[in-house]
């Protein structure tokens, strides 16, 4: 979920509505704004993306300094305008907006439901709104402040609250634990939300909310209190995001946009770390653990989603060049199983976010048994870059399409940049092949650049499969893991059921899907496995089997046989995952339009999953 909140001069009502739109790839069910206005609280709600809300709210008086406001990915409730938030309490004094959840709520409902409170959604964030309304309505003093902090004391879970009351027009408190917070600090205003992006516009200056802080925000003044009542320093940090980044620009969508951005992503990745003339590698987070790096016994990456592919990537690639064995798990998995973790493991947490519950509470449960972790993050300041011991961002700005494409990109940029720079100082590779991988490495943004040459045809191929009801992804070796992300962009983007597979597995299963209607895509650029996969290709077409092939340039051979190809430039086989998930991006991205979808906020996801 997404949360926006502004207190100031000005109209709260645009402000927190823009700032919605640009938080709304965080969820997209309903979406909702409470604004105090002549001393009274009056909340605006309704079920689907912000445009509907902004529809649903033309001809009301919207007037009030004050407001906070939410974007949905529903987890207690179905999206509808009951479940959407803010909540009002009994009273209709207050209004509450949460991102996270709130485990021990059924508890506490009941409770409240003895006392006589009365529910009107699903929602975990009404029990939690009226459980404040009910201490403060106890307490001698009636202190707002003090009955959040005495109710987030019992509840067990995750949480980011905004809580305003209709007769404190001044303040907004606010809280976190587990679900992020930023807030912008501008001149007699202050904006908040759950990343900066709402706030770039205003204001540079930011406080990062930290875990059991509590913020009492007004127009001209900002305390951070910690749950224990005691004052806390807020540090300052100066936001480093440029406008640009984070709007269209005159693209159909940002996936497309991201996509395109791809060649400067991977440059600004590799920009002072990859040094070509005597090639060399620059990387302070891993100087800094160095000794580490060159003894550690094993590396234990965790992450979710697309980031989980890249640290499949990784895996291949960090075993071949250093040496060092690697195991990747899913984060949401490691975390429950009572994993074996040593003192001195090296955990890689990738995130494009920076936010991922599941992520965040892996790494902090290794970090507890003494492994020291190591973040491959995009977003700047977010909850586990500064959770890691160490890190490599991965400098690909923003990402706001859905699915994720740069991110990805910059993630396998940075482990290759970690490996080769390991694998030298290990002795793991000479220094031949290392200068080799490097010049090679540093050619990759005009090499993803050639790609886009053939975005018509990719174009043209997305319109004769955009019918499709299956496909089947194959890969060999790095591009395994390529497979299972080309597989995910399609599923994620077009709704269409896709399936990634080593290319050798296929004829332990899936093979028997195949007949005319099926879709094979294969991910079949030059390198060891080359005539394997060529024999893989012949058992699909021999079952008459479709055939989208990736190849490299001027492949005569694959040409002959599959039905549709895309070609990739020639490029060393450790290197070649960056380019061949490209064509996979785009030909989702393509089909996704064809259908008629919105690519950029697919239905059920979210970018930024912050419960578990
Ligand atoms: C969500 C997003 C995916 C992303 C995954 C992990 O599911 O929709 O695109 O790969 O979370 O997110 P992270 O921010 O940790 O990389």
């Amino acid at each position: 979920c997404g949360i926006v909140g502004y207190i100031g001069n000005r109209d709260a009502f645009p402000i927190v509505l823009k700032g919605l739109k640009r938080l709304e790839y965080r969820g997209y069910d309903s979406a909702g704004i409470a604004l105090i206005n002549d001393d009274r609280l009056s909340v605006f709600k309704k079920q689907g993306k912000v445009d509907a809300l902004e529809e649903f709210t033309i001809g009301k008086n919207l007037s009030g300094n004050i407001g906070i406001g939410h974007t949905r990915w529903a987890t207690h409730g179905e999206p509808s305008d009951r479940n959407a938030h803010p909540h009002y309490t009994n009273s209709k004094k207050f209004a509450i907006i949460h991102n996270g959840i709130i485990e021990n709520y059924a508890q506490i409902k009941a409770e409240l439901i003895s006392k006589g409170y009365v529910f009107h959604s699903d929602t975990d964030t009404e029990v939690l709104g009226n459980f404040i309304e009910d201490i403060y309505t106890n307490l001698p003093n009636k202190s707002v402040e003090e009955a959040i902090r005495f109710a987030l004391k019992r509840i067990v879970g995750a949480y980011c609250i905004l809580v305003v009351h209709e007769d404190e027009p001044e303040v907004i408190y606010a809280a976190r634990k587990g679900s992020p917070l930023v807030i912008g600090i501008g001149k007699g205003e202050h904006f908040l939300a759950s990343d900066a992006t709402p706030i770039i516009e205003y204001t540079r200056e930011v406080v990062y909310v930290n875990d059991y802080e509590m913020a009492i925000v007004r127009k001209d003044e900002l305390i951070l209190k910690n749950l224990g009542n005691e004052r806390q320093e807020p540090y300052i940090t100066k936001l480093d995001m440029q406008l640009g980044a984070i709007e269209k620009g005159g693209y159909d969508h940002f996936m497309i946009k991201e996509i395109l951005e791809q060649p400067s992503t991977i440059f600004d990745c590799l920009r002072g770390r990859l040094e070509t003339q005597n090639p060399s590698i620059q990387l302070s987070g891993i100087d800094k653990y160095k000794e580490q790096f060159l003894t550690g016994q094993r590396i234990i990456i965790l992450a979710c989603g697309t980031s989980w592919h890249a640290g499949l990537v990784a895996e291949y690639i960090i075993e071949e060049l250093c040496r060092i064995p690697v195991e990747v798990e899913y984060a949401s998995e490691f975390r429950y199983r009572n994993p074996v973790v040593h003192s001195g493991d090296i955990i890689v947490a990738i995130s494009q976010s920076g936010e991922t519950a599941d992520t965040i509470v892996a790494i902090d449960q290794a970090k507890k048994n003494g492994a020291i972790i190591m973040g491959v993050v995009n977003a700047v300041g977010s909850t586990i870059a500064r959770l890691s011991d160490t890190g490599v961002y991965t400098h690909s700005g923003p990402e706001i399409g859905v699915a994720s494409t740069k991110a990805f990109t910059g993630q396998v940029t940075v482990l290759i940049l970690v490996a080769l720079k390991v694998a030298l100082e290990k002795g793991t590779i000479t220094k031949e092949r290392f200068n080799q991988l490097c010049i090679e490495l540093a050619g990759v943004p005009d090499k993803v650049q050639e790609i886009f040459v053939q975005n018509d045809h990719i174009n043209k191929i997305a319109q004769k499969y955009s019918h499709l009801k299956d496909a089947l992804y194959l890969g060999r070796g790095y591009n395994f893991p390529i497979a299972l992300e080309g597989a995910l962009k399609l599923k994620e983007i077009s709704y269409i059921h896709a399936e990634g597979y080593p290319a050798a597995e296929m004829k332990h299963g899936p093979i028997a899907l195949v007949d005319e209607s099926l879709l094979s895509v294969f991910i079949a650029t030059k390198d060891p496995y080359y005539e394997k996969i060529i024999s893989n290709i012949q058992e699909i077409k021999a079952r008459k089997g479709m055939v989208l092939a990736i190849v490299s340039k001027g492949d005569t051979m694959i040409s002959g046989i599959a039905d549709d190809i895309i070609e990739i430039p020639e490029i060393d086989e450790l290197i070649a995952p960056i380019l061949n998930v490209i064509p996979l991006q785009l030909l989702s991205y393509y089909i996704g339009v064809a259908k008629g979808f919105d690519v950029d906020k697919p239905r059920n996801l979210a970018k930024s999953v912050t419960v578990e």
